[in-house]
């Protein structure tokens, strides 16, 4: 047979890659989570797994109408490469909506755009963190976060969030600890407003004193917030940046959740050392973040579409979370599970009764075509087995009530399960948790 252009010049030597990697890229492993979550593509599954925006809401005729004028009036600026800082108006436009929204004062010098918050949380981990460094993350934590800085081995210490956010006194306690031993906090991590995945917000009280607590102790704040805009019901929250006196909190915003993930346009509002040093850290990534999508969201703030679309969302959300919160109260079986109600966000995070596991429940939901995100994957350490993620932005309406009709009946069968091996093995039965 004759040789086929593929065979040309290949010997059966192959590399083996594994001695050739990195020391840095063995940490870099396939996430349970993700496997988990590639079952969940099925088109006869319900997913409540991701944590999408929903399709049907993207603003694609403004999009269109914007695309088309750029095409005409900019392309030759639209087209080309463009700073790696990102694109002036842009930045000018995001700066001012900060300072008019949310009162965080700054200027676009404090701008860094980026593809995605994922990436500024790449960049502040390559900038911050050694093997030695300490850091703090909230319990449970934003999965992405926590795969962005293990790349750099920093330890991680995690401290409990309730229902009103971070347990800043246990924080404190911590703090003190870490004194006595001389140990430097570099930054602590957050997710304040409609935390990803608890959904729950930082109290106002509680914010104040973790600013306190950074000035005593010294330490960076890092405010992801790509939930805050979402709100439902309840009054708006100070973030942490309006309150930070000092400049200490480097704060992360992105159009992912507001207007459309696939532009990846974020921003990292900050010191601006820190912004510049990113700046440099993002240069050799990638020189810069497209300037197409970036001149289409800056033309989108200029319009004024972007409070509108909100608007819509907002309503669009606000409508599919009171669905899901009726539907749960409706078929889920108390006695197995509790969750939170948040006034905003994407999520949903349910606990269930202690010994459940919601890892090893995840093939019996997936057969009832149902799917979520296990609890575990959102913790630094092995916690978290008896929680699920539930999201319901993403969902149709309908889709919602069956999701959880199909759901309901799994905990059920689990719990039930749990609570017969505890009776039998004559220890405590925990009703409800
Ligand atoms: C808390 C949090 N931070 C960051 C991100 C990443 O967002 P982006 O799409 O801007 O990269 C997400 C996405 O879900 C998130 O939930």
């Amino acid at each position: 047979m004759e040789k086929q252009p593929d065979d040309l010049g290949k010997t059966d030597v192959t590399p083996t890659y594994e001695n050739l990697y990195s020391d840095r890229s063995r940490t870099m492993k396939a996430s349970e989570i993700r496997e988990l979550l590639k079952l969940t593509q099925r088109p006869e599954i319900i997913s409540f797994a991701g944590g999408l925006p929903n399709p049907d809401a993207f603003p694609v005729e403004p999009i269109k109408e914007i695309v088309q004028d750029l095409l005409k009036s900019d392309s030759k600026r639209i087209l080309q490469y463009g700073s790696t800082q990102g694109v002036p108006e842009l930045r000018e436009e995001i700066s001012k909506r900060l300072k008019n929204r949310w009162n965080m004062d700054g200027d676009p010098d404090n701008v860094l755009i980026t593809v995605g918050s994922q990436q500024g949380l790449e960049l502040l981990g390559r900038l911050f963190l050694d093997p030695t460094s300490t850091i703090v993350m909230e319990a449970p934590t934003y999965l992405g976060a926590l795969n962005a800085f293990a790349v750099y081995e920093p330890r991680v210490s995690s401290i409990p969030l309730d229902d009103h956010g971070l347990d800043v006194d246990k924080l404190e306690e911590y703090l003190v600890n870490l004194q006595k031993h001389s140990v430097n906090l570099k930054f602590i991590y957050v997710v304040p407003t409609f935390h990803n995945p608890a959904g729950v917000c930082m109290a106002e009280s509680r914010r104040h004193k973790l600013m306190d607590l950074s000035h005593e102790y010294d330490f960076l704040i890092v405010e992801d917030d790509p939930y805050g805009e979402l709100r439902y019901t309840g009054e708006p929250l100070p973030t942490l940046k309006s309150l930070d006196k000092e400049d200490r909190v480097i704060y992360l915003g992105t159009f992912s959740k507001t207007l459309v993930p696939g532009f990846r346009i974020a921003w990292s509002f900050g010191p601006k050392p820190i912004i510049n040093k990113m700046e440099i850290a993002k240069q050799a990534m990638d020189l810069c973040t497209p300037p197409f999508t970036q001149h289409i969201a800056k033309e989108y703030l200029r319009r004024g579409y972007i409070d509108e679309h909100l608007k819509t969302i907002i309503s669009i959300y606000g409508n599919k979370q009171r669905i899901m919160l009726k539907a749960m109260d409706e078929y889920m079986p108390k006695e197995h599970i509790r969750w939170t109600k948040p006034e905003g966000g994407m999520f949903l995070w349910a606990t269930l009764s202690d010994g459940m596991d919601s890892t090893e429940m995840f093939t019996d939901a997936i057969a009832e075509n149902v799917a979520y995100v296990t609890g575990k994957s959102f913790f630094a350490d092995d916690a978290g087995q008896n929680c699920m993620r539930i999201n319901f932005t993403h969902p149709g309406d309908e889709k919602i009530v069956e999701g959880v009709k199909r759901l309901a009946p799994v905990i059920e069968k689990w719990g039930d399960k749990v609570r017969k091996m505890k009776d039998d093995t004559g220890s405590e039965v925990i009703q409800g948790v």
